[in-house]
This record gives structure tokens, sequence and C-alpha cells, in this order.
């Protein structure tokens, strides 16, 4: 009988491949048999991330800033040049941002996170759709966050970005709802990563000493892994997940449970 877990034969598209959740996603899907196609704006981090890959994984790598529509078409298109299609599409570059109460926001950082976790995602869907929905198959699995399912103090602009990335994976979801494309995303909690480290230092300079504060709110009692929200994505970007459309999947150890 076929698993309908593994990937083989797609081709995968991965944004914030560089990164903690993007490097763990983008190494899981190319184990599950996908064919890699790697975007981040940082080149070297990102040459690095794809030199863990198995050959079988073909990957390409591509350099590219999701905030601008030439990059995004440009990062489209030579996917399909070089592997015919794009079945799976991880949207995940996303930042952090100034971590500081919105009073002290200044308009350009509150646009600057906007044009990353939103604009980005938004165009990634805008021009990875067409191609999807011309085969009529697919699955999109962007990248949310738990902030995005509640507030979250000194992050406002963030948690603001991720709350607009549920609508939008609601709302494509529904517009797909009728074909083979599925759109879907994913909501970690506090995973292990360079990203979470800066948000605790902005927050607080002694942040390391309280940790145990910190996973008290977890009852899980532990950080989450990138290898860990990877295994939900993966998933959700296999025909296992085949009747999931719409869908946001917390990965966080319980801490929005309770
Ligand atoms: N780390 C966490 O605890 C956590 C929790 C919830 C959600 N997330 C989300 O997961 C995603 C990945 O985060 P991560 O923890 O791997 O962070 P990370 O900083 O390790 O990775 C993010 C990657 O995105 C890339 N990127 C940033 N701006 C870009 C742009 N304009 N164009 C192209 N690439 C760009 C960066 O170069 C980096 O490689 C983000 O969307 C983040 O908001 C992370």
């Amino acid at each position: 009988m076929a698993d309908d877990l593994r990937l083989d034969g797609k081709v995968a598209l991965i944004t914030g491949a560089a990164g903690e959740i993007g490097t763990a996603t983008m190494q899981l899907f190319a184990a599950r048999g996908a064919r890699i196609v790697a975007v981040d704006r940082d080149e070297a981090q990102l040459q690095r991330a794809v030199a863990t890959l198995p050959v079988e994984a073909r990957a390409l790598a591509l350099a590219a800033d999701v905030r601008h529509e030439d990059d995004v078409a440009g990062y489209v298109r030579r996917a399909v040049e070089a592997a015919g299609t794009i079945d799976v599409f991880f949207n995940n570059a996303g930042i952090e941002g100034t971590v500081a109460p919105v009073q002290d926001y200044s308009l350009d950082d509150f646009r600057r996170v906007l044009d990353v976790n939103v604009v980005g995602v938004f165009l990634g869907i805008k021009h990875v759709l067409p191609v999807m929905l011309r085969a009529n198959a697919g699955s999109i699995v962007n990248t949310a966050s738990i902030a995005g399912l509640s507030g979250s103090p000194h992050i406002a602009v963030y948690s603001a970005s991720k709350h607009a990335v549920i609508g939008l994976t609601k709302s494509v979801a529904m517009e797909c709802a009728r074909t083979a494309v599925r759109v879907n995303c994913v909501c970690p909690g506090l995973i292990r990563s360079r990203m979470l480290s800066a948000i605790f230092e902005g927050r607080d300079p002694n942040a390391s000493a309280d940790a145990e504060r910190v996973l008290a709110r977890i009852p899980a009692h532990r950080l989450g892994l990138g290898s860990e929200v990877a295994q939900t994505v993966a998933f959700l970007a296999s025909d296992a997940a085949s009747y999931v459309n719409g869908a946001a999947y917390v990965v966080d150890g319980g801490r929005t449970a309770g």
C-alpha cells in the first residue's frame, strides 16, 4: 500500500529555507522523497542549508526577497522552469521585528513586519496558486504562529501579522475549496530558535535567567524543535491530509490548550 505521507515525485518550494523551521522542514521533505526549491534572502546561509540535503532532492537554491513582487514572480518562474510544477508550497519566511511596547514602535518598523509576514505571504500565494490551479493539485502551508491566535505583548505587530496569515489562509482555502488545491497554516508555539531568543531578549535582557518562568507556562515543560513543526507541515503537504483545508494546526506542547 502506498504511504500517503511520502512526498515522492513532488516538487516542494520553501521560503525562509535558511532558517530554523524552514531548514528542518526542507530536510524532512527531502527525506520523504520531494524535490526541493529553497528560497531565502540570506544567500550564504541558504547555500549552507541546501548543502545538508541529499543529492536525490535535486535542490535548487534561489536568493529572493519575499517582499518584492518581481522576486516572488521570479522564484516561482524559475521553480517551474527547473522542476515543471510546484506541488507543495511552504510559505514560511517571517521576521519578529522590533520587540517593544506599541507606542515605541516607529511606523517604518511596523510596516517592515507587515511587508515580510503579510505582503510576502500574500505574494507567494498569488504567484504559486495559478500554477497549482492549472494542475488542479497542490498544498500550500503558510506559517502563522500561536501569536496569531491571541495577543502577545511587545510583539503587537508580529501578532497582528500572524492573525492576518490565518485570515488569508482561511479565505484562500474557501476560494479553492472546490479544487484539489488545499491551503492550511501551521501555528508554532515557542520553538528553540534565534527568533525566540531575540523575542525573549527584547522583552527582558535577563530572560535567560528566567527560563523556568517561561517553561512553567508550557504544559509540555520544554521548548519545541523546528523538526517537530516540520512533522506537521509535512503531513499537511502530503496526500494524507487530502481532506484538511483552511485549518490552523497548533504545534505548541499544549501552550494554548488551557
Ligand atoms: N521560532 C519560533 O518560535 C516561531 C514561533 C512561531 C512562528 N514562527 C514563524 O516561523 C517562521 C520561521 O521562523 P524561524 O524560527 O525559522 O526563524 P528564522 O529567523 O530562523 O528563519 C526565518 C528565515 O526567513 C528569512 N527571511 C526573512 N525575511 C525574508 C525576506 N524578506 N525574504 C526572504 N527571506 C526572508 C530569513 O533570512 C530566515 O532564514 C516565521 O514565519 C516565524 O514567524 C517561529
